[in-house]
């Protein structure tokens, strides 16, 4: 099969890695690429959201399937622009359709429809950019924490929690009349604070049959022990230790189950992954959010641990019978750590060396991101998010141990990462044996 990836990141890099080794795979193509995915297929530039340009690659190339890594282009209708063309509304799509991206796109949306089929979640209300003062009353009738979200996409910007009261009221301003997210912040969803620890649930689905991939843990703060600002991810475990067979199965029951009949009784067809970002209070979970694609950097662990072939997953998914897929999971720890460029998120620089010594990573599998070859074919930085190392390790220690020392072999100038990734976790795991 000849399959076209849309994307450029760590995520994309190993999907391309992954897909790469499938005994269904022809020719790969990835839109646009970065150094690392170059080793699995062909990089082509065309943005990811060129759909007319992406066609033609696609009559050309004679592209079976195509594999969107983030939401951008199902936000922006890449599935419906496909499936109105006579020519190629055959092609293989693995992503939801316009009206599923909304459970990303659209906080409000993923929240009515939470609250239509009982799916847990934060209770929560929705106000427009004329009902700022019913925004008001209803911070002032919800205990602090606040969580005030931009219903729109906002680059990962759009929530922000707020301490007190008077924040709290400054930011809904900011956000609905200053227009601080753009249309993002048109509305905005103010939602109960949930107290507990985070994990991402990962289904691939095609609409009625699903597959659970394994969980991680992602770590989104740019500093050790969570502090300083947000990032797309500093590192990711997989397995969570908490999430036992125990919570899974609740999971399963009062979350996955309702969500993908709910899709089915609202009539939107939905073949791809479902992402939920999940807060377990005191072994309850909630869904905090819906994401329609994988993430970044949890496919970074998520996906060295599944030994079938992801091909054809993909191929039973998007032809209605992920029913007769089975999936065969490494049971290793994996454990990945981003180095970063020095300043990221903020300002950083770009063009700096990377070293690699290939010994000292021999076991690590080792996913690019924000990293090109220069006019001499010299491996340099191009982002914010450079190379990402993936360790497994019979346990978790095992397996951190690895990746740091597998990191060590990576380098340039102002090379930055965390180094308490998996921490948190082997704590809980003393805790949880004493
Ligand atoms: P989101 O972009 O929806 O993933 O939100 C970003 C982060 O904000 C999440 O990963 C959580 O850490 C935090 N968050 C979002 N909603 C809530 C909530 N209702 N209670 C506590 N934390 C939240
Ligand atoms: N790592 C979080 C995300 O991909 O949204």
């Amino acid at each position: 099969m000849n399959v076209l990836i849309l994307g450029s990141g760590g995520r994309e890099s190993a999907l391309a890695w992954k897909l790469s080794q499938s005994k269904l795979m022809k020719r790969l193509f990835i839109a646009q690429g970065n150094a690392g995915t170059s080793e699995f297929g062909t990089n082509i530039s065309i943005s990811e959201t060129d759909f007319p340009a992406l066609r033609q690659f696609v009559v050309k190339n004679d592209i079976e399937m195509l594999v969107p890594g983030s939401e951008a282009p199902l936000a922006e209708g890449i599935v419906d622009f496909f499936r109105a063309d006579p020519q190629l509304n055959h092609l293989k799509i693995i992503g939801p359709p316009l009206e599923g991206a909304l459970l990303e796109s659209s906080k409000d949306f993923a929240k009515r429809f939470m609250a239509k089929y009982k799916i847990p979640t934060a209770s929560y209300a929705t106000f427009g950019r004329d009902e700022i003062e019913e925004g008001y009353l209803f911070l002032e009738s919800l205990h602090p924490p606040f969580v005030l979200k931009a219903d729109g996409l906002a680059a990962g910007k759009g929530v922000v929690i707020c301490h007190d009261l008077d924040s709290a009221n400054k930011e809904l301003r900011q956000m609905l009349i200053e227009r601080k997210f753009g249309a993002a912040s048109d509305r905005v969803v103010i939602e109960e604070f949930l107290h507990g620890i985070e994990l991402s649930v990962f289904v691939l689905t095609d609409g009625k049959n699903y597959i659970v991939l394994p969980e991680a843990k992602d770590y989104k703060r740019i500093g050790d022990n969570d502090q300083g600002p947000n990032t797309g991810g500093m590192g990711a475990v997989s397995p969570v230790p908490f999430a036992d067979s125990d919570f899974m199965s609740i999971v399963d029951k009062t979350i996955i189950k309702p969500t993908i009949s709910g899709l089915q009784l609202d009539n939107i067809p939905y073949c791809g992954f479902i992402f939920f970002g999940i807060m377990n209070c005191d072994g309850v979970p909630y869904v905090i959010e819906y994401n329609v694609r994988m993430g970044d950097p949890e496919a970074e662990v998520v996906l060295p641990r599944i030994k079938s072939d992801l091909l054809q997953l993909f191929e039973l998914a998007a032809t209605s019978k992920l029913n007769q897929a089975f999936l065969e999971i490494e049971p290793e720890t994996a454990v990945a750590i981003v180095m970063a460029s020095g300043g990221y998120p903020g300002l950083f620089e770009k063009g700096k060396i990377i070293t690699i010594n290939k010994e000292i990573c021999s076991e690590a599998f080792v996913f690019f991101a924000g990293a090109a070859f220069d006019a001499n074919n010299q491996l340099i930085t191009s982002g914010g998010r450079v190379v990402i190392a993936t360790s497994l390790g019979a346990s978790l220690a095992d397996a951190n141990n690895k990746a740091y020392r597998q990191l060590s072999g990576i380098g340039f100038e102002n090379a930055n990462y965390r180094k308490d990734i998996g921490h948190d976790l082997m704590k809980w795991q003393q805790k949880a044996q004493s």
